[in-house]
């Protein structure tokens, strides 16, 4: 089929003109592809800056549920809870995630008791309740698969427990989707959803996170490279995803994010199901680094990141810019 030649044919005349591009415009952004990320430590009325993520907070509970309800109004679907405990309350097994009481399920109960509608996930791993920062236990030397498997299905339910919507297992054990649905359907919890964290890569862009739930500083970069995945593979990731669904995963998450645009659009080509983009800590730190240097325009950096993830097939987007897009997006001041 031929398309035209010069001088007939010129690219630039949908180009020319602001409404023109913005019919032309194949992919478009919504507040409904949001997903906000916060962290919670305990205490009351804090709202503690993370260093190295300029811009976010450590929240106690009383200001997590000011935070959730500025999700509600800026129509944003869903949140992440991730918590951040001080090391007293770490110790080699990750204790702590088992129970019931600890702080994020005061937190998803908080929550959800003042946003009924507003979608609760919760992590499934070990790494903010370990000292040594891992996502699983230890046992001679290695990451001991089968018995963190264990520990995270009981995790699993003490969140969905608490009123947790969406369960997200970001550990990469072997195994662990398939028994955290049975976990979840044995204690009644059939229509509590999973997002797997089905290609997560061993990835340096997870840095400030770290820093932001005080977890693993120690690790080094390949520290997590015994069951996270190798950043050069893309089949690998293929057959991840594929086992994920095989176990019951509802959605997968790709991450990290901009890098990883090939895998996200190798997933939802080849398996046509939900795909969630995960744009991680050091993703969002680059921007914002950049912007305040004056090197980069960081409303519209944001934006074209956002764009980037739908065009390469995102169902929605994990962002730690969530509420700025929201922002922007409500005020329809988003023109190509
Ligand atoms: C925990 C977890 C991590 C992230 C989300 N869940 C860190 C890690 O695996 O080391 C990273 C998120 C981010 O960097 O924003 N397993």
């Amino acid at each position: 089929m031929s398309r035209g030649q010069f001088p007939s044919t010129r690219m630039r005349r949908n180009r020319m003109q602001s409404f023109s591009r913005r019919l032309m415009g194949e992919t478009s952004i919504s507040v409904d592809d949001l997903i906000w990320p916060m962290f919670v430590v305990e205490g009351q009325e804090i709202d503690e800056p993370i260093t190295s993520m300029p811009g976010q907070f450590r929240y106690s509970i009383d200001r997590l549920v000011e935070k959730a309800g500025e999700a509600v109004a800026l129509s944003i679907p869903a949140i992440a809870i991730f918590p951040a405990l001080d090391a007293s309350q770490k110790d080699a097994d990750g204790t702590d995630a088992l129970d019931g009481n600890n702080l994020v399920c005061q937190a998803v109960r908080a929550v959800k008791s003042a946003c009924p509608d507003l979608g609760v996930i919760c992590d499934v791993a070990l790494d903010p309740f370990t000292d040594h920062g891992h996502d699983g236990v230890i046992r001679d030397g290695i990451i001991a698969n089968d018995e963190t498997v264990d520990i995270l299905c009981q995790q699993a339910v003490l969140q969905a427990d608490a009123g947790c919507d969406i369960i997200a297992p970001s550990d990469m054990m072997d195994g662990r989707v398939g028994a955290v649905r049975s976990a979840l359907d044995d204690a009644g919890h059939q229509n509590v959803m999973i997002m797997a964290y089905a290609a997560k890569y061993a990835s340096a862009f997870y840095g400030p996170f770290r820093d932001a739930v005080k977890a693993g500083a120690s690790l080094g970069s390949s520290g997590k490279s015994s069951y996270q995945m190798d950043p050069a593979n893309s089949d690998e990731a293929m057959h991840e995803i594929d086992l994920d669904l095989q176990e019951g995963a509802d959605m997968v998450i790709i991450k990290p994010g901009m890098p990883y645009l090939d895998i996200l659009n190798r997933a939802k080509t080849e398996f046509g199901v939900p795909c969630i983009a995960y744009q991680v800590s050091g993703e969002y730190a680059m921007i914002v680094a950049a912007a305040e240097n004056g090197w980069l325009d960081h409303d519209r950096s944001m934006m074209e990141s956002m764009t980037a993830f739908k065009r390469a097939g995102a169902d929605a987007v994990i962002t730690y810019f969530a509420p700025q897009i929201a922002k922007i997006l409500l005020a329809k001041k988003y023109l190509h």
